[in-house]
């Protein structure tokens, strides 16, 4: 047993190891690495001019991007340098591919943004402190200081709903993500929802779950449960049935729920938020450096605040649904009984709506 002095006179030298924070030359911010003032203000820009403080279209559109941008990028051909912002300085080429569609509209947003800061940072730095607001989200690390895109990614780099599972796990592994990899990065459609799919009005912003503002567990559940319609003019290519009105469900996630490769870490993402938010946290980072090597970059992650815990701790079914409406996808653990259904009546999933800026749009 420590004496209760020893004990005051360590706890006493930790707090004096730990660095202080000082104030920036702004006079407004405060880190601990002054290299990172810059970012701090950067950060608080993206937060008020673009998220609006607030988790919803334009940080979804910030963390597709992120994705489209990085996974430019090949461990065995020349596909692009991967997170180095070619999306937003080769947008004439990349904007044009299929895969893209819809992602100009944060393109514009993010050009003022591009120019001060650099492509990449706006996309990547961007996408961590998005996330930062979202409840439920991991704190994602942001590494700074990679250098601009030289040429633009070719296309085919980024993985469609409509391919087949083969191509998709061939696709990721070439950029050197495993199928479970996959899974874990997919977390990300917890915050996501359709415009292009199935381009029909009434479906515009449909989400992917039922609660596309929280980074819960919800879409890997409801992927599971059984689909009975299309919610607009579906079936479009890349589309499948859906289990409630007003989701969204892609043909590329209904697979994967069932895939033998992934069934089952689908399932443990729908089971435990913690682990499904740990995972996102080290795969997307490792998505984010892709083309580029941690330790020639700044760690300025200090900048980046702890989002809010998701609303539900656990997923649940939606009002409606129950356990019966599972489909059961791993094959060696079945889904447990033990998650509740949402109280009250059935109600359509409202779409996700389009948000303007701070300084309007163009
Ligand atoms: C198999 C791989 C994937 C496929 C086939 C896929 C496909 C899609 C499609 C078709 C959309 C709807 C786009 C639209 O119509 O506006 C979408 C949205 C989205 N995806 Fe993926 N995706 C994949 C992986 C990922 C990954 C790895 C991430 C991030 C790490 C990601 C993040 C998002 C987000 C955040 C949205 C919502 C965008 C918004 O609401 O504006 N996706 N995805």
């Amino acid at each position: 047993m420590f004496a209760a002095p020893f004990i005051a006179l360590a706890l006493a030298a930790v707090a004096k190891a730990a660095p202080a924070a000082s104030l920036c030359p702004d006079g407004v911010h405060s880190t601990i690495n002054p290299q990172c003032c810059f970012w701090a203000n950067a950060r608080d820009r993206f937060i008020n001019e673009i998220f609006l403080n607030v988790c919803q279209e334009n940080v979804h559109s910030l963390v597709r991007i992120a994705f489209h941008d990085a996974i430019g990028f090949s461990l065995n051909s020349d596909k692009g340098g991967g997170a180095d912002g070619s999306i937003i300085q080769f947008g004439d080429t990349e904007l044009a591919f299929h895969a893209n569609e819809g992602i100009d509209f944060i393109v514009d947003f993010l050009e003022p943004f591009a120019n001060d800061v650099g492509m990449t940072f706006a996309i990547q730095f961007g996408a961590a402190v998005g996330l930062s607001l979202c409840p439920g989200a991991p704190k994602i690390p942001a590494f700074v200081g990679r250098p601009n895109a030289t040429r633009a990614a070719p296309d085919k780099t980024v993985p469609e709903p409509f391919d087949d599972p083969t191509t998709i796990f061939a696709r990721m592994a070439d950029a050197g993500f495993t199928p479970t990899e996959l899974v874990h990065l997919l977390a990300s459609h917890t915050i996501a929802d359709q415009a292009g799919v199935d381009p029909e009005p009434s479906v515009l912003g449909a989400p992917f779950d039922s609660t596309p503002f929280s980074f819960d567990s919800q879409v890997f559940l409801e992927t599971l449960l059984v689909g009975t319609m299309f919610p607009g003019s579906g079936p479009n290519p890349g589309e499948e049935q859906s289990p409630l009105p007003g989701e969204f469900r892609l043909l590329s996630d209904k697979v994967f729920a069932r895939h033998n490769l992934t069934s089952c870490t689908w399932q443990e993402n729908a089971l435990s938020q913690s682990t499904m938010a740990s995972n996102f946290q080290t795969t997307f980072t490792k998505l984010s450096l892709l083309g580029h090597s941690q330790s020639s970059l700044l760690d300025c992650s200090e900048v980046i605040a702890q989002a809010p815990p998701a609303t539900a701790p656990k997923a649940f079914f939606p009002a409606g649904k129950t356990h019966a409406d599972i489909e059961q996808g791993c094959a060696t653990q079945l889904f447990p009984t033990t998650l509740s259904t949402q109280a009250g009546r059935a109600t359509p999933i409202p779409p996700v709506q389009v948000q303007d800026i701070a300084f309007g749009r163009k």
